[in-house]
């Protein structure tokens, strides 16, 4: 399947859809009884069926998120893939940002990220220093493009002052329950500000696809969808709003992919942004600081 991207009038284009890989390889640190075959070939297999944004982070199983995907890439032609990784909160000084990076494009097995996130602000390291480290990548060819994830509109304005590049995305994170980000202003901001949002956790980990919520369930016979294409489309018929989910069975990412290529209504978009029972204005993972 071809997977439309979208792209911002600066350029910046990236896929409506990827795959997310938190929890492959372990959660915070390495697994020694996680299925790696099983990760790799959930890669490989979302590859196949056209998914070429692939999202990681150092902090996912302290790199080895990285070095699946790496392994699940060879052979790949990699010009065709949109690798993005992070760098994590503690690692923002220069130097050891720098040290970061070159460690995850080695574990990933690349000469370039397509895009290179914040994972989230530091309340100790200043933001221009941390800038400064990204312009040097930026420069070197090392990312092509600079981006931050978790991050307020305050802090995301105050980034861009000392960032070079554009900063084209911010990763947050959005779903039908989970609204911090639409509440605090970042989907306005991202809209009139031509940076891409890039949803994280748009199923909200299978909380979403739970069969008892009415307005779901109105929704799919209508549309004669399931509640992963609703909650997904929801997001990528949204300006601005591309999103990412972590599966490794092949059903759910099928089933996934089953959210592309065709809209819900504008109206529908709006009910469900105001009638989605028991919304959360908070993160129960990452909240905005
Ligand atoms: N920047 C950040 O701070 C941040 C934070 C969190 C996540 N992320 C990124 O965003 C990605 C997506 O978020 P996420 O992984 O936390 O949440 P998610 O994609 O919303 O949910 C993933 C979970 O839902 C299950 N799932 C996926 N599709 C399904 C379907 N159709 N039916 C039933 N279950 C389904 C998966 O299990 P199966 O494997 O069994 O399908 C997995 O357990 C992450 O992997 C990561 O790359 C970034």
């Amino acid at each position: 399947m071809n997977i439309p991207t979208k792209k911002l009038s600066c350029g910046f284009e990236m896929p409506v859809y990827g795959l997310g890989t938190w929890e492959m390889g372990g959660r915070k640190e390495a697994d020694p009884n996680n299925d790696d075959k099983a990760d790799i070939e959930a890669i490989k297999y979302a590859i196949d069926s056209g998914i070429t944004h692939i999202d990681t982070a150092e902090n996912y199983a302290n790199g080895h998120s990285e070095e699946l995907v790496g392994e699940a890439i060879k052979g790949y032609d990699r010009n065709k893939l949109f690798i993005v990784s992070k760098v994590g909160r503690t690692k923002l000084k220069h130097d050891d940002l720098i040290k970061s990076a070159k460690e995850s494009l080695q574990r990933i097995g690349t000469n370039y990220l397509d895009l290179f996130l914040i994972h989230a602000p530091s309340l100790e390291i200043p933001i221009e220093e941390s800038m400064l480290a990204m312009n040097e990548l930026y420069d070197e060819g090392l990312i092509k493009n600079v981006g931050v994830s978790n991050f307020t509109v305050e802090r995301f304005i105050e980034a861009q002052k000392y960032s070079k590049a554009k900063i084209v995305a911010n990763q947050l994170h959005l779903n039908l329950k989970y609204r911090e980000t639409e509440k605090k202003g970042l989907i306005r901001f991202c809209q009139e500000n031509d940076v891409m949002f890039i949803a994280w956790r748009p199923v909200q980990k299978g909380i979403i696809l739970d069969s008892n919520i009415q307005i779901i369930n109105e929704m799919c016979e209508k549309y004669r969808k399931t509640p992963s294409q609703i909650a997904i489309n929801w997001l990528i018929n949204q300006k601005n709003i591309v999103t990412l989910s972590k599966t490794r069975n092949k059903s759910h990412l099928d089933e996934n992919l089953g959210a592309i290529g065709w809209e819900i209504e504008k109206s529908d978009i709006e009910k469900l942004r105001n009638e989605f029972p028991n919304q959360e204005d908070l993160s129960d993972a990452v909240p905005l600081v």
